[in-house]
């Protein structure tokens, strides 16, 4: 990989490169600070869930961070960590695979721990693997939590009588074997964690399992504009408590796959401005590209403008409407930014807080395609609160 250009700050990407096209401004500082977090501060092992944004700078700064365990979700993620980082450990997290690459992961990658959440999907990990040194991960659905993004359990999780009949069925192949579950993207109760590892714990009870492995998912929330989200530490006592509650013993591996949380911050994204329509400003990203998720989740993201030149930006200002680069009229990003009152062609906006989901997500469409990627070096405001949020 060749090493990215380093920059003071994304005023200085501008002066530099002049761009017209969306360049990211990725913040290693950042995610490294925010690994150390989790690494210190949850009780147990932090899976970097790598879907969230598997740029290879991203996961190297992690990596460099002593993020050495992955949620892998495909064979090419898992290609990406193994073939990157020999020391690192990838466990599938998808509980919906393929027999080839359940197959290829195991006996290629050397993957050894599966997710399940059906009987069916179970017999097949089994089949593909001689059920040889796996450890089954059972994955339970949970109650929507108020306020969560993404309600992942609408899709993913066995139900409690599905999932005990799992787990003994897991303990009978000879298996070691845990149960795992996801709160939802972009979680704001710590109580949520809670309720899911209550219900572990009856669930495991009523099995008579005796679990390896806990796994508690991601979800823990980034700070986004008008979101209350609660500091992370709140969640991680909330699983602490729960695990205390539940007479989890020393033994027991405790997992979580943090996404969001962890890189959210770490990145900005530095768009130009092409046209401007009164209120309505025209730039070089947009729904298609990094933007998605402001549709998608209804996400609001910081924004400021960077001008080179003269005058200086006004200080009155008013709220703009972001459209996206393509020909499609759904191509506009939800809700205004405020932004100088003067804005106009050729000056650029600073989006902030776009680790995560962003770049993961962009598409070719209309031949507009986000893949410029430069590190930047001071604190980015977003992590400025988080830093203090930990400080107190
Ligand atoms: C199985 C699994 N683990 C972890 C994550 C990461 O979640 P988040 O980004 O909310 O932390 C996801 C996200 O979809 C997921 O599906």
């Amino acid at each position: 990989m060749a090493a990215p250009r380093q920059f003071a700050d994304a005023r200085a990407v501008a002066a530099a490169l002049r761009p017209s096209y969306p360049v990211y401004c990725l913040r290693p500082h950042v995610l490294a600070r925010q690994a150390k977090r989790f690494l210190t501060q949850f009780p147990g092992a932090v899976l970097y869930a790598v879907k969230c944004n598997p740029h290879p700078l991203v996961v190297d700064a992690l990596y460099k961070a002593g993020i050495r365990h992955f949620d892998t979700a495909s064979l090419p993620e898992i290609a990406q960590i193994a073939e990157t980082y020999p020391d690192a450990l990838s466990y599938f997290m998808h509980p919906v695979k393929s027999r080839a690459v359940i197959k290829n992961a195991y006996r290629v990658y050397g993957v050894r721990h599966f997710v399940v959440d059906h009987e069916a999907e179970l017999e097949k990990v089994l089949e593909e693997t001689g059920g040889r040194d796996v450890t089954i991960m059972v994955r339970i659905n949970t109650p929507p939590s108020e306020g969560t993004l993404y309600h992942l359990s609408k899709k993913f999780g066995a139900a409690p009588a599905q999932a005990v009949a799992l787990l003994r069925r897991a303990v009978a192949a000879g298996c070691p074997t845990g149960i795992a579950f996801h709160v939802g993207s972009q979680c704001l109760k710590p109580e949520a964690y809670r309720v899911a590892l209550d219900l572990c714990g009856r669930i495991l009870s009523e099995a008579g399992v005796e679990p390896v492995a806990i796994d508690v998912g991601g979800g823990f929330p980034a700070r986004y504009v008008e979101m209350d989200s609660p500091p992370l530490a709140d969640f991680f006592q909330a699983i602490r408590d729960g695990l205390k509650a539940n007479r989890v013993g020393p033994t027991v591996e405790v997992l979580c796959e943090p996404g969001r949380a962890l890189v959210a911050a770490g990145c900005s994204l530095l768009v130009q401005v092409q046209l401007r329509k009164d209120r309505q400003l025209y730039i070089n990203d947009g729904i298609y590209g990094s933007l998605s998720e402001t549709v998608d989740a209804g996400i609001r993201l910081p924004a400021r403008l960077i001008r080179l030149g003269d005058p200086a930006p006004a200080e009155a200002t008013q709220d703009f409407v972001l459209n996206g680069p393509t020909c499609d009229s759904l191509d506009v990003v939800p809700g205004t930014f405020e932004l100088p009152a003067d804005v106009r062609e050729g000056d650029w906006i600073e989006i902030d807080q776009v680790g995560a989901y962003s770049n993961a997500l962009a598409t070719h469409f209309n031949g507009f395609f986000p893949e410029t990627f430069v590190t930047v070096q001071d604190p980015s405001p977003a992590f400025a609160e988080t830093t203090r949020e930990s400080a107190a």
